[in-house]
């Protein structure tokens, strides 16, 4: 079994659609397609930062792809922006990951979360979603100054555990994110949640999972 096992955060531990969930009755039923486009927008925004040399913080983003998913489906009143930008920072976890994650530290694994989100926000999401405890770090792109999927970012982690690439087990439910792990040599686990199709065929994954708890089935 692997020592050190890495997660990605949104998507991968808490379910970053939970937040527009919660407030479905108020957005109305276009509710799924403003959380879609806020989740892609979000993501795109890191890519165009990355690669334009510019920083910005992964909170900076948030707002500014809520706000161009709710000018996409017609705008959203003020008060409704600041409840979904709340929620934003106190994201349900999957029913899996509490459980996965302890059995894991039980067997003596090193647990960390490797995130495009910010140092407060990660701490925030960690409390609500009462996992504090399980992780020995929880590491942000802002050491790096990049976003993923950047080595530099990846690096982090292999930097924080003295080990190689090949030493880390790296969980991701973005399929991108995984072509970048793959890129810089971790043991990948794409987490396929949503049941999508395979994409990067020259960045495969290691093993494909419906959810973490195919982790302790593996180990
Ligand atoms: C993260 C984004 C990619 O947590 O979901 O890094």
């Amino acid at each position: 079994m692997l020592r050190h096992f890495v997660f990605d955060a949104y998507g991968t531990l808490f379910n970053v659609h939970a937040a527009a969930e919660r407030h479905k009755e108020t957005i109305g039923p276009r509710w799924q397609q403003l959380s879609q486009t806020w989740r892609t927008k979000h993501i795109e925004y890191t890519w165009v930062h990355a690669l334009a040399g510019r920083r910005a913080t992964f909170w900076s983003l948030a707002q500014r792809s809520l706000d161009y998913a709710a000018a996409s489906v017609g705008g959203i009143p003020a008060d409704l922006r600041d409840k979904l930008l709340a929620s934003y920072r106190t994201m349900q976890a999957y029913p899996e990951v509490r459980e996965v994650l302890a059995a894991l530290k039980t067997k003596g694994a090193t647990l960390a979360i490797l995130s495009n989100g910010d140092p407060d926000m990660l701490a925030e999401a960690v409390r609500a979603a009462k996992l504090e405890g399980l992780f020995d770090d929880v590491l942000s792109v802002a050491a790096a100054g990049i976003f993923k999927p950047s080595p530099a970012v990846y690096r982090l982690a292999t930097d924080r555990f003295g080990c190689k690439p090949h030493d880390i087990s790296f969980q991701s439910s973005n399929r991108w994110d995984i072509a970048g792990a793959k890129a810089f040599g971790f043991h990948c686990v794409w987490i396929n949640r949503t049941d999508a199709p395979d994409e990067y065929p020259d960045m495969k994954p290691d093993r494909i999972a419906r959810d973490l708890g195919a982790l302790l089935a593996g180990s």
